[in-house]
């Protein structure tokens, strides 16, 4: 590992203890959110904002410091992310009548199912988030997964968990970057290697589909949900790349692509597709970003009802109200009002890029490292 490599991690490993105190696995969500020191995490804050700008310059500023942008989204937005989704950060899609909890559970399962993932199987979860599909697909399928993330408050929940539930000898979560596996896995250790809307954070799908291809066994699977603007996307259209915008900046994205450009990407580095398929392009009755409407009529489920009212405009409201208010008299960290009000961008531009088809969270691939790969 090059030393610039190394002061970074140690640079980012001390900001998380600063950041986020001692017994990081026990507190989640507002408990966790209101335990952050306050200075760090104003820091936090400005350090992801500083690269946000409407324009070509700041977005080749986020290209270049991808790996400090989106250690610092994750920073402030992962006990967001918890209180108001899950222990999963992903989309999924919706059968009629079925739950929320169900319905991520099966879009994980679908990945591990169109992977082909087996109980020998050692696999790679490339951008594990805090564990949850992890945990997910190492109990539907009974194999070891080592999970990579590049932020250390995630690891070390994912690992606190794996361990509470006994999962600790089939999971293991280590820090490391998507754009260097190989620095962190010899090649050819994978059977099979997974990534759920993580690689979107990558500021160049080939370079980071290419290390997936290196740690990947010969005739190794590699699936993946992307995110991608669809082909119906226009590069010429303003209203077009406003939501393009949103989604960047609410969601720690350096740059979105497009299915063309990840499509592309995965042939260059000598994979072979088997599947391609926009699973948010099924014309289904309940739509994937439905839980970030406020439309209370797709609500499936009345265990649904407290993540909908949490997720929904509505329930957006009444959180950013109250860390406002946390925020004025001292409770809240300064810098969470701004982190609702980037989740709020990201939520309208995700929901405005679902309803026209502009952009998908759920483009499958599923690629095949070749037996015997020509480089
Ligand atoms: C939207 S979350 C998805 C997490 C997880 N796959 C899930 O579905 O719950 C994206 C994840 O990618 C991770 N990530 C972003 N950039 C990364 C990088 N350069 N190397 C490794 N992980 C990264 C983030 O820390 C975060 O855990």
């Amino acid at each position: 590992m090059s030393s610039s490599n190394t002061e970074l991690r140690q640079r980012q490993a001390d900001f998380t203890k600063t950041l986020h105190g001692e017994e990081i696995g026990a507190k989640t969500g507002l408990s966790a959110l209101l335990s952050k020191d306050k200075t760090a995490q104003k820091i936090a804050v400005s350090t992801y904002l500083e690269n946000f700008q409407n324009n070509k310059e700041s977005e080749a500023k986020r290209l270049e410091n991808y790996n400090e942008t989106t250690h610092s989204y994750y920073n402030i937005v992962t006990d967001f992310y918890e209180y108001g989704w899950g222990s999963s950060f992903h989309f999924s899609r919706f059968y009629k009548g079925e739950s929320f909890a169900a319905s991520i559970a099966r879009h994980e399962h679908y990945l591990a199912y169109m992977a082909g993932i087996k109980k020998s199987d050692l696999v790679l979860d490339v951008g594990c988030g805090v564990g949850g599909p992890a945990r997910e697909i190492a109990n539907f399928t009974g194999c070891h997964i080592v999970g990579l993330n590049n932020n250390d408050y995630q690891i070390e929940k994912a690992n606190w968990v794996a361990k509470k539930t006994g999962l600790d000898k089939q999971l293991e979560f280590v820090k490391g970057d998507f754009m260097d596996l190989n620095g962190t896995f010899e090649e050819n250790t994978f059977d099979k290697v997974y990534a759920i809307e993580a690689t979107c954070h990558a500021p160049n799908l080939e370079k980071c589909y290419k290390e997936i291809y290196k740690v990947l066994k010969p005739g190794g699977t590699f699936a993946v949900y992307e995110w991608v603007m669809t082909d119906k996307f226009d590069e010429n259209n303003e209203e077009h790349k406003k939501i393009r915008y949103e989604i960047e900046l609410g969601d720690g994205i350096p740059k979105m692509f497009g299915v063309d450009v990840a499509t592309q990407a995965l042939k260059n580095c000598g994979f072979e597709i088997e599947v391609a398929n926009d699973l948010a392009d099924n014309n289904d009755e309940v739509p994937w970003y439905y839980p970030l409407t406020g439309e209370w009529r797709y609500v499936q489920s009345l265990s649904d009802l407290a993540t909908f009212f949490r997720t929904s405009y509505l329930g957006r409201k009444v959180t950013n109200t109250m860390v406002s208010v946390m925020e004025r008299v001292g409770i809240a960290p300064e810098g969470s009002v701004k982190v609702t009000e980037a989740l709020e961008n990201a939520a309208v531009g995700l929901v405005a890029g679902g309803k026209s088809k502009l952009f998908t969270p759920m483009m499958l691939f599923v690629a095949k490292k070749p037996e015997q790969p020509s480089q």
